[in-house]
């Protein structure tokens, strides 16, 4: 069979294997699971450059994303009980569209979990920074942020390089050396990751209501000084998404950077094989948790925005606690840092964990090399493999501004959905028959909406984003034609 149409069967035996685990989990578990893989930098970071893209129209931009992320969580809750296997879009994308589409999809989801990561890890730091701040430490700004634009620029042009991106507008942005509470806590997460540690139920749902009673004293603190004159005019900018200053503007453009607030549900997917009546369970779990976020989301955005007009805080570091400031609740600031601080790691943990399981798939599956997939032998888990993923992350965490990470990852997210929504089509094409416990309603009307969002995000993307995106992929190619397309376990089989 031609490399680029090898598929995995529905049935084999992987799938048995993993219906031997106990089904223990319901709904509420599952919404537990979504939103503390959800709610992390998006909302509590990002919102500040999102706002300062959109004017007030940021809340649309929220509801654009909730939109079409729901379409894609209804495609995902199909395929997660059709398949409940391990490798989420990459998994589906093998059973639907062969071997050479899945590849490029496990491809583009390092850059969903490793590189969203990375950003995760920046935005902490600026809390991180703003809470020692409030208690009277300053770190040296040489060790709390990357270089920014204009000392990059410095730097290419000393070396003799070409500049990347000369017409990026750096704002604001503060200037350092290297990130290094980023990096230092990507290397802690790591090591949680090596020694074993996985989010049990019980920490995960203390984080998540840390997460969520944050959010919501944050509103509940800056609803008392609402101004609706902030929301004029709505959107200064207009709602498209248009280039400024080598990068975008507009309603549009900021819904595909606050696009990352919301991944992060299709963790939930991972524990189909564990939910009790998956069927009506997996699709509480995955819509429920995107939902809860994006009302949530669009609550603190519209307290955000009536406390302080979105030019006062586009730029700042951890924008909700320089907002609290702003309005005479500096303790809350300082408790709300703290409580990003402690709770926002597991975001980290669950995309580092869900990369180390996507490689696993992989080198599993011939298409990476068997020792990816190495297991140690004392601590039981890939050393190996996460030591190195820490590396790359800290890499980009200590040395590149959260937006431009982010803007990746989301390309990288943009295109799995993408291949999602596909996937499910293509399976109601060739397996018309198959168990399906939850079937999309109206499939073929929410299935191209998927799609045509995605893509529509995707191309409200940065240019250099696009570029960048498109390079990843054409080394991705390269990478599949030196190896995997001979070393493929299907080739063999
Ligand atoms: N949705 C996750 C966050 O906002 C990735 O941090």
């Amino acid at each position: 069979m031609a490399f680029w149409s090898r598929t995995k069967p529905l049935g084999g035996g992987e799938l048995a294997a993993h219906h031997t685990l106990k089904r223990t989990l319901s709904w509420p578990h599952l919404v537990a699971l979504g939103v503390g893989a959800i709610v992390g930098m998006g909302i509590y970071v990002l919102i500040g450059e999102a706002a300062g893209m959109a004017g007030p129209a940021v809340m649309i931009s929220f509801a654009v994303v909730a939109a079409v992320c729901a379409c894609v969580a209804l495609a995902y809750s199909e395929l997660a009980t059709m398949m409940p296997v391990s490798g989420g879009a990459y998994s589906y994308s093998y059973a639907a569209l062969g071997e050479l589409a899945a590849w490029i999809i496990g491809w583009a989801l390092i850059l969903e979990y490793s590189v969203a990561a990375s950003a995760v890890a920046v935005g902490w730091s600026g809390y991180v920074n703003s809470f020692l701040q409030s208690i009277g430490l300053d770190l040296p700004a040489a060790l709390t942020s990357g270089p920014n634009h204009a000392d990059m620029i410095g730097f290419f042009q000393g070396m003799g390089l070409p500049i990347p991106n000369p017409a990026y507008d750096a704002g604001e942005a503060a200037s350092g050396i290297v990130n290094l509470p980023a990096i230092v806590i990507i290397f802690v997460v790591a090591g949680l990751l090596i020694i074993g540690a996985r989010e049990s139920a019980n920490v995960n749902n203390v984080l998540v209501a840390i997460k969520l009673i944050a959010l919501i004293a944050f509103i509940v603190l800056a609803l008392p000084v609402f101004n609706a004159a902030h929301f004029e005019p709505l959107a200064p900018y207009g709602w498209g998404s248009v280039e400024q200053g080598g990068g975008k503007v507009g309603m549009m453009a900021a819904a595909a950077l606050i696009f990352f607030a919301f991944y992060g549900f299709d963790a939930v997917s991972t524990a189909a094989e564990e939910t009790k009546n998956p069927g009506r369970n997996m699709v509480i779990g995955i819509v429920g948790s995107m939902v809860v976020c994006a009302a949530l989301y669009m609550a603190v955005a519209a307290a955000a925005l009536g406390a302080m007009r979105h030019e006062g805080f586009k730029d700042a570091a951890a924008p909700l606690a320089f907002i609290l400031e702003h309005i005479g609740r500096a303790d809350a600031a300082r408790i709300i840092s703290a409580a990003v601080i402690v709770a926002v790691p597991s975001v980290i943990l669950a995309l580092m964990y869900g990369q180390s399981r996507i490689f696993f798939v992989m080198s599993r599956d011939g298409l990476l090399p068997q020792s990816v997939g190495r297991v140690h032998g004392r601590f039981g888990t890939p050393v190996g493999m996460t030591i190195v993923t820490a590396i790359a992350c800290s890499v980009l965490a200590g040395f590149l501004p959260l937006a431009e990470i982010a803007y990746l990852a989301n390309a990288g997210t943009l295109a799995a959905f993408t291949a999602v929504a596909v996937a499910m089509m293509v399976m109601r094409v060739k397996a018309p028959r198959a168990e399906r416990p939850f079937r999309t309603p109206m499939a073929w009307v929410v299935g191209p909406l998927a799609v045509i969002g995605c893509l529509y995000l995707f191309t409200s993307l940065k240019s250099s984003t696009i570029v960048a995106f498109f390079c990843w992929m054409g080394v991705g190619l390269v990478v599949y034609f030196l190896y995997g397309v001979r070393k493929s376990a299907l080739a063999h089989a």
